[in-house]
């Protein structure tokens, strides 16, 4: 059976998490990225060459990858979400969904894709119990998604929509990165996906983490504006509820499906927060706007036992500034981020 959308995976833990901050949040989502390729080159996110990605050697391991769910889920984490990169490229990503999915304490397994390869994949990640997916997708028009993403597969992409519609996910998400004068005269399209799908469309705003810097020419389109838009055109739009980066949730009267809006850079989100990031080479970042990275692959490469990982991952957190513009303050300017695109932050 298919199973509700309202919030499938938890985002609040049935046990506290032992993982806490000095602004009382308690971090109970593990973000984890899978690896740094990616199979499209999107504008906001990297330049169509030069990336120099990490290779395999430096990349988390599938034992790596389970233990550190396995330490966390001990410590009262239970919602994984497996980002990159593109994680369908990982060859080892169904054994990842199954181990993370079968691990003591783990509620929900979830994971964020640019869809190019779910068509043939969906089917498997269900089975191996993936319970919710995430596709990015900015356009719907053929042209557009050349531009914004250099490479011609949307027709791929809504193929792997569709398989996503056919598996049995409890939760289906579009992210749809909102760009003034590239998409935002398609966000009436994208409405109306959700009157008959049964998926949340959410708005994001643009945010400063891609080399080029694309974010400073014009292109923001924020938040508020997105609402006034939804609001304008749509008479029949009722509050819902959502994920903790959903600032504004709706519901058009009779839909299938969910709007939402993700204030992704305005971030009046921090209060809850209630995510760890780990990199795809395995350094925790205690906020997506903060440089400082807390090592918890070397650690486990020098023999750290679970222990030792538990308080390092404790101790990152517990750092936690208030919020992501705190976080932005705080970085070292001198150290230039040695990432500079979100496939190396892990989305
Ligand atoms: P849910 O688990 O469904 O809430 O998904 P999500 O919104 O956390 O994840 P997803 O990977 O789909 O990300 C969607 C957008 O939200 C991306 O543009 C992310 O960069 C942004 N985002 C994710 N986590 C954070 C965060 O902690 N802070 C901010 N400011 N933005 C975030
Ligand atoms: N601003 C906003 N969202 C971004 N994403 C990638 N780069 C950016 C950016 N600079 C989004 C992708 C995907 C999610 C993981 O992050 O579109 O939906
Ligand atoms: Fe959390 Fe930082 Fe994102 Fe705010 S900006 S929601 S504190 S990760």
């Amino acid at each position: 059976m298919v199973a509700t959308m309202s919030d499938a995976v938890p985002t609040s833990a049935p046990r506290a998490s032992e993982i806490v901050d000095r602004f009382g949040r308690s971090f109970n989502y593990l973000r984890l990225s899978l690896i740094e390729r990616c199979n499209l080159r999107c504008v906001y996110c990297m330049p169509e060459e030069g990336m120099n990605f990490k290779e395999a050697p430096e990349l988390l391991t599938t034992a790596e990858i389970d233990r550190l769910i396995r330490m966390a889920a001990s410590f009262g984490v239970d919602k994984v979400r497996l980002t990159g990169g593109e994680p369908l490229l990982r060859r080892d990503i169904i054994e990842i969904v199954h181990n993370a999915a079968t691990t003591e304490g783990i509620a929900g397994v979830a994971l964020t894709t640019n869809g190019v390869l779910l068509e043939r994949l969906a089917g498997s990640l269900c089975d191996a119990g993936l319970s919710a997916i995430n596709i990015s997708l900015d356009t719907l028009k053929a042209e557009r998604f050349a531009q914004i993403t250099r490479r011609l597969r949307l027709e791929d992409v809504k193929r792997g929509i569709d398989a996503a519609l056919s598996a049995s996910f409890a939760q289906i998400k579009l992210n749809v990165v909102a760009m003034r004068g590239f998409n935002d005269d398609e966000i009436v399209d994208f409405v109306r996906l959700a009157d008959d799908k049964r998926l949340t469309v959410r708005f994001i705003e643009l945010m400063p983490f891609d080399a080029d810097q694309i974010w400073k020419r014009g292109r923001f389109f924020g938040a508020e504006r997105i609402k006034q838009v939804l609001l304008q055109h749509f008479s029949d739009l009722e509050s819902d509820s959502g994920s903790s980066t959903e600032a504004h949730v709706f519901r058009r009267r009779g839909a299938k499906g969910k709007l939402a809006i993700i204030p992704a850079y305005t971030r009046d989100i921090c209060r809850d927060c209630n995510r760890i990031r780990i990199t795809a080479d395995g350094k925790i970042r205690n906020c997506l706007f903060s440089n400082q990275e807390f090592d918890l692959r070397d650690a486990m490469r020098a023999g750290a036992d679970d222990a030792a990982l538990g308080k390092i991952l404790c101790q990152a957190m517990l750092e936690k500034p208030v919020d992501g513009w705190a976080a932005q303050r705080q970085d070292d300017v001198s150290a230039t981020d040695p990432r500079t695109s979100m496939t190396q932050i892990g989305g």
